[in-house]
């Protein structure tokens, strides 16, 4: 006797209006966000080497990039700054006069894009740490002021929304004290809460100058290998004001963003950072990946594992239509 299977899942795949009928996630731009930089050093836009396609725009620029990513339909965008002077302390993260302040004032002056500012001081510390150290490891509370400081300067330079990336502790309620006492009571906090140390992050040192000159960030950054560590950072991210919490990076750590969605009702942000762009871009520059088809299936399985936003540098290129599903 012929046995026929039990159930033919395969039906609802052979029509492709079906196949869409049926798909349980989906994303469109307005979910994504696009990483820009912009460098202080430049008077001509330069290409990441490591980032084939991303580039850091000249001060000049930096506005006329941003509207014409709002005509492309890309409404946010993460602002990372690029310093000509570096010192120490990181002044440049919250002089009125910063790079970053610069830009939002630039960008708010001929568009409406909502800029949410990345708030560290890597790229700002002469030594290339996230904060001010004491001995070879960042001081915690020192920092947070500083860090405090920084957030206050950006809204006040029009920043619509925070985002606190150095991993220090107790730096979201610092952040939200200073803003409140500053009036600044409706800008948001997008906290980077379950940051790893990760090896991901490589290029992205390239294009924003900010490799330490000795050591590494594992005394702040989370272990790879942690994920119950990942939610005491969330909750206290949350207790102190977080509006919206983070995972990065996205892809290697799904399991974390999953997990996230399940125990929070806040909104979940991933990000996909310049590494896991990296490898999708070399691998179908040397014909090994389907680049589309791989750019789509990464960010549709962000998506899926719970993530409401996603930060992707490949938010241009999907906004420009090449990446229609
Ligand atoms: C810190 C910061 C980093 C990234 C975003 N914010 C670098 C780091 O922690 O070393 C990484 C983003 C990426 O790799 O795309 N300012």
């Amino acid at each position: 006797m012929k046995i026929l299977p039990e159930n033919r899942l395969r039906r609802l795949r052979i029509n492709p209006t079906i196949r869409s009928l049926v798909r349980e996630t989906s994303y469109c731009i307005s979910d994504l966000i696009y990483p820009i930089f912009v460098d202080e050093t430049i008077s001509e836009p330069r290409e990441i080497a490591s980032m084939p396609g991303v580039i850091a725009y000249p001060l000049e620029m930096i506005a006329e990039e941003t509207a014409s990513l709002q005509d492309l339909g890309i409404n946010a965008i993460l602002l990372f700054g690029i310093p000509a002077h570096k010192d120490e302390q990181g002044s440049g993260a919250w002089v009125k006069d910063g790079i970053v302040q610069k830009a939002t004032r630039a960008i708010k002056e001929i568009s409406n894009m909502t800029v949410i500012t990345d708030l560290c001081l890597c790229e700002y510390t002469s030594h290339g740490h996230c904060g001010v150290l004491a001995g070879e490891i960042v001081d915690n509370d020192p920092t947070i002021e500083l860090y405090a400081q920084t957030a206050v300067s950006q809204a006040a330079a029009g920043a619509d929304m925070v985002a606190p990336s150095g991993m220090m502790d107790g730096q979201v309620a610092a952040m939200r004290t200073a803003l409140d006492d500053n009036g600044f009571l409706n800008t948001p906090i997008m906290a980077y809460s379950a940051k790893y140390a990760s090896a991901f992050y490589g290029p992205f040192r390239e294009a924003a100058d900010s490799t330490p000159s000795f050591g590494d960030r594992r005394t702040h950054q989370m272990d790879p290998a942690n994920l119950r560590e990942a939610f005491r950072e969330m909750e206290a991210d949350l207790r102190e004001g977080a509006d919206i919490l983070m995972v990065k990076p996205a892809m290697p750590y799904l399991d974390v963003i999953r997990e996230a969605r399940v125990r929070y009702e806040v909104p979940i942000a991933a990000y996909q950072v310049s590494g896991e762009y990296a490898m999708i871009v070399a691998a179908a520059q040397n014909g090994w990946l389907d680049r589309q088809r791989a750019i789509q299936e990464s960010i549709m399985a962000i998506k899926r594992a719970g993530a409401d936003m996603i930060i992707t540098y490949f938010a241009k290129e999907i906004a420009e239509g090449i990446n229609e599903l």
